[in-house]
């Protein structure tokens, strides 16, 4: 399959038209950014590994029953995909607190919440990609109806029921993640998008070691080496 037109250029991926019109390319970057895009930075092989590593979760999460938009993968850092109609809300899932929750609302950092948290934020990033609440999301029209709230509800705790027992069984603690969802061309609302640590926080369960974009974030170190311990934990036999 090769690549036709640049269809779309995100901060972490460019998405290409294909000879086929419900199918697209989507490369990932190896560019870094922060704090809605303020802070920048690029590690080479960075959009490598996150393919790597969001390839292995997505079929992951297929096997489990998770419809996605992943076809298969082309090449180190380009995956063939389903086009979808991305809907612009930002399905963020802790259960640890940390980031935006501990500002917002002064939870100690590192508490243990007492349930998985799901929140939407508006994907907006002239609007600073503020949280929303059901009725924002109607207002806004963003999704059809109630339902399509509750779905991306339960799938943003199916995801985390998957996800987090793997990522234990690997000595990461999956802190919080944010996933997006897209419509096909028959209204199914499937994980698009990438999981990686770009947008998941991995802390190693001994140490609380951070293997994730905080890195960049708070400047504490190179994100590759510590990506490249995540793959490499993923993949463990
Ligand atoms: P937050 O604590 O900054 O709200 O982030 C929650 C989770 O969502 C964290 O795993 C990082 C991820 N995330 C993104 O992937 N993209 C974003 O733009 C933001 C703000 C967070
Ligand atoms: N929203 C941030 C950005 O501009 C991403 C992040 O902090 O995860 O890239």
């Amino acid at each position: 399959m090769q690549k036709k037109e640049l269809l779309y250029e995100g901060k972490g991926k460019k998405l290409y038209t294909t000879d086929d019109k419900e199918l697209l390319i989507s490369e990932f970057k190896d560019d870094l950014t922060a704090f809605n895009a303020q802070k920048k930075g690029n590690e080479k092989g960075k959009g490598e590994l996150n393919c790597k590593i969001s390839t292995q979760l997505f079929n992951l999460l297929t096997k489990e029953g998770v419809q996605t938009h992943l076809v298969k993968t082309l090449d180190d850092n380009s995956q063939l995909v389903k086009k979808v109609s991305i809907i612009p809300i930002e399905v963020v899932v802790r259960n640890i607190a940390t980031g935006s929750l501990t500002k917002r609302l002064g939870i100690k950092e590192g508490t243990v919440l007492p349930l998985t948290l799901v929140e939407f934020y508006y994907k907006d990033d002239a609007l600073g990609d503020p949280l929303i609440n059901d009725e924002h999301c109607l207002v806004l029209n963003i999704v059809k109806n109630r339902a399509d709230l509750q779905k991306l509800r339960e799938l943003g705790t199916k995801i985390n029921d998957i996800l987090k027992p793997f990522f234990a069984d690997r000595d990461l603690k999956l802190v919080d993640f944010k996933v997006e969802f897209g419509v096909d061309k028959d209204g199914n609302i499937l994980l698009a998008d990438e999981i990686s640590p770009d947008s998941c926080r991995f802390w190693d369960a001994t140490t609380n070691e951070k293997l994730d974009k905080d890195r960049f974030r708070q400047g504490i170190g190179e994100v590759k080496v510590a990506y490249e311990e995540v793959l490499k934990r993923i993949l463990k036999a």
